[in-house]
Formats: C-alpha cells, structure tokens, sequence
C-alpha cells in the first residue's frame, strides 16, 4: 500500500478480467488483514532493531549466520525472515540464504535513504501511543503527556540514547523531503535564499548542491545552529552559507529573495504563525517570495497525511490539525501576501508560495548573531 487511499472499490477483479460485487467473506478478509497492519511495522522495527539490514550489507547470510549474529534462536528468526521477504526488505535467495532486497536499504545505517532511526523511533515509542487513542479523542490532549506525565521534548531529553536516535530521525525524515522541494521549485533567478528553522542545514546542503550560484542564510536557534557548522564543512558548502542564530518571534535577518519555511509552522498557533509569517514578510522585501513547504490537509489528503496528523494528536499536547490550502491563504493575506500557487513535490510535500501584495512596510536589518 502506497501512501493512498485505502477506499475499497466495493468490487472485486475475478480471474478472467470481470469484477463482481464484494462479498461478506471479501470484506471480512480485508477488515482482517487492515486489522493486522501492525505485524508488518513491527517485523520491520524488530529487523531494525536486530541490524539484519547492516548485517546482510556485507553480504548473504544464512539464517543461522544471522541468528548467530543478532543473539536469536535460528527457528523463529526464520519465521520473521520469510516474512521480511514477502515485505520486500530481504530475499530468501536460496533455502534460508537471505540477502538484502531494495526496500532494506532503508533499514541500513548512514544510508543515504536511511529511515533506521526513524523506524525505531515510531514503531516503539509512537506506536505505544495509539492504545490510548480513545483518552485523546475524549480529551482532545496528548496521549504521550498522559503517559508519561510530560511533553515529549522534555521526555526524550532526559534519555540520552533515545534523544540521538530521535535527532537523527529528524534528519532522516527532513532528508527524506528535501530533494523534492529543490526538484520542484525553480531557484535559478534567486540569489539568496534564508532557511527559517533550517535546523542542522540539511535543505541548505540540497540547495547548495543543485545550485552552485546560490547563498543560503540559515537561520534557526543559537544551539541548534551550532550543530549546522560541522554538518555543512563536512560537505564542502559553508562557505556559502551564513548560519545566524536567533528566535523567529523576535525578528529575521533581511534582504532575502526568498525565505523558506520547511515543516516549522504547524507546531505553531495562528497567532505565533502569523508573528513568524510577519518577519518572513519583512525579509523578503517587495519582490521576494515565501515558501512554506509540508503537508496540507484537505478531504482528499491521503490516508499517510491523515494519519500522521492523528498521530501529532497523540504526542504534542498543543497540536492543531494539518493547515488547508485555504488556511494558508487566509494567514497569508494577514501579512499582506498572496498565496499565488501550490506546487506539489513528489512527496507528501506541498510548497505554497505566497508574494507581497504591496503595502509593503520595510525590509529588516537586524542585528543577530552571525556564527559565520
Ligand atoms: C520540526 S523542526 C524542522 C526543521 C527543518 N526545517 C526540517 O524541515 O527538517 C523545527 C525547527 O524550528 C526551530 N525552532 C523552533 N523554535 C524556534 C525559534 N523560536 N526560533 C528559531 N528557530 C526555532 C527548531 O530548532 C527546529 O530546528
């Protein structure tokens, strides 16, 4: 199942080609196997978790090799294995030789595409929110905070092992979406562009890379620009970057043609929105433009998008349901911007541009903390 709808059709493809109505038995093996979807991610954390994916990057391995290796009882393991096949994250190659097949290289640490820690972050800790779906519903409040009797940040900082691996899941996820902005949208006649909340510089770094002429202003907290640095001298483009750290409440650095917001403002409340969409605002000058770039919500979002806001519903305890495109044509035309179009990526992403509508009140020069 691709990010989609998961709609049934009401009927069904018989062998020569024809469709015929569903049936009770039809529909009862479809509820069935929607119930069970857990098994899958949880054969795909526990595989995580083992290193299988490491393991078999070094080449096959036999399931008594692997079972060695991950302190396991070669039998069941075997049981997980084949499944992991039919999953498509190994492949059985001969009688329980098994190499790593396509989707595994997700699994793999440091891969390029590697969601390893993001798979260990939401298939264990998110995933035991969701019994409590039910308090969430009723309450409209955080599952995790009821759990655990604190906000998730608060939690995850005092477990310093499970803080790295949340770190780099964030990396692994903004990574994932990177790309296709910079694939989608058209920064050949732009010179300078900030990155509001551009975190450790992982847009930065996908900007700098597809367009050698650019400069890119990150701006994000004073600590987390720290951490921005050594990322971006270990590939070769700080020298154009200018990491400033600072609070987007306060004020942003100015002269920008365009500012990016990447997956930042839905943590945000309507009124501190509009006070970041403001200084963006100003940023960007009379000519610039605005990006904002994630998810957007709508009826015809699809089922990845509507379930990943219910799980925001289950962790963040001040979480407001995913923006619509007409929500951010609203908070947009209360900066004085238009929303001028939607550009879809080829992910889950949207990038809503939005430019000055005149009534433009001056670009600021502020003076924050340049670290380079
Ligand atoms: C969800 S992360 C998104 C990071 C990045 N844009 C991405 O897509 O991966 C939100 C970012 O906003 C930054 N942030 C939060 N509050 C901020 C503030 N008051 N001023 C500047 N940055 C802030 C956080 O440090 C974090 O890097």
């Amino acid at each position: 199942m691709m990010a989609t709808k998961m709609k049934l059709p009401g009927v069904v493809e018989t062998a020569n080609g024809a469709e015929r109505p569903m049936t009770r038995t039809d529909l009862q093996k479809e509820m069935f196997w929607l119930t069970n979807i857990y098994t899958v991610s949880q054969c795909i954390f526990t595989a995580t978790a083992l290193g299988i994916a490491d393991l078999l990057a070094e080449g096959g391995k036999s399931c008594d090799e692997l079972a060695a290796a991950t302190e396991t009882q070669s039998v069941p393991l075997y049981r997980l294995l084949t499944a992991l096949d039919d999953i498509g994250v190994v492949r059985e190659t001969t009688p329980r030789f098994f190499e790593l097949a396509p989707l595994g290289s997700c699994l793999l640490t440091g891969s390029d595409n590697s969601l390893r820690n993001y798979i260990l972050l939401t298939a264990d800790h998110y995933y035991a929110c969701w019994p409590d779906l039910p308090f969430s519903l009723r309450t409209g409040t955080s599952a995790f905070v009821h759990q655990h009797g604190k906000e998730q940040y608060a939690y995850v900082k005092e477990r310093p092992e499970l803080a790295a691996i949340f770190d780099r899941a964030m990396i692994e996820l903004s990574n994932m979406h990177n790309d296709p902005i910079v694939n989608a949208y058209d920064f050949s006649g732009v010179e300078r562009v900030m990155d509001v909340g551009g975190g450790q510089g992982g847009m930065a770094l996908s900007l700098l890379r597809r367009y050698p002429h650019l400069r890119v202003v990150v701006f994000d907290q004073p600590h987390v620009i720290e951490r921005a640095r050594p990322f971006l001298e270990q590939r070769g483009v700080l020298d154009r970057c200018e990491l400033v750290g600072g609070d987007f409440f306060e004020e942003l650095p100015g002269g920008v043609d365009v500012c990016l917001v990447k997956n930042v403002l839905n943590d945000w409340d309507d009124a501190q929105t509009l006070t970041i969409l403001g200084h963006c605002r100003r940023a960007i000058g009379a000519d610039g433009r605005l990006l904002v770039a994630q998810r957007l919500g709508s009826a015809a979002a699809t089922l990845e998008t509507k379930i990943l806001d219910m799980n925001k519903l289950l962790i963040r305890s001040a979480s407001r349901s995913i923006r619509t495109e007409e929500d951010w044509r609203q908070l947009f035309d209360k900066t004085g911007l238009r929303l001028q179009r939607v550009i879809p990526t080829e992910t889950e992403y949207k990038i809503v541009e939005g430019v000055s509508k005149g009534n433009y009140s001056g670009a600021t020069h502020s003076p924050h903390r340049v670290c380079v």
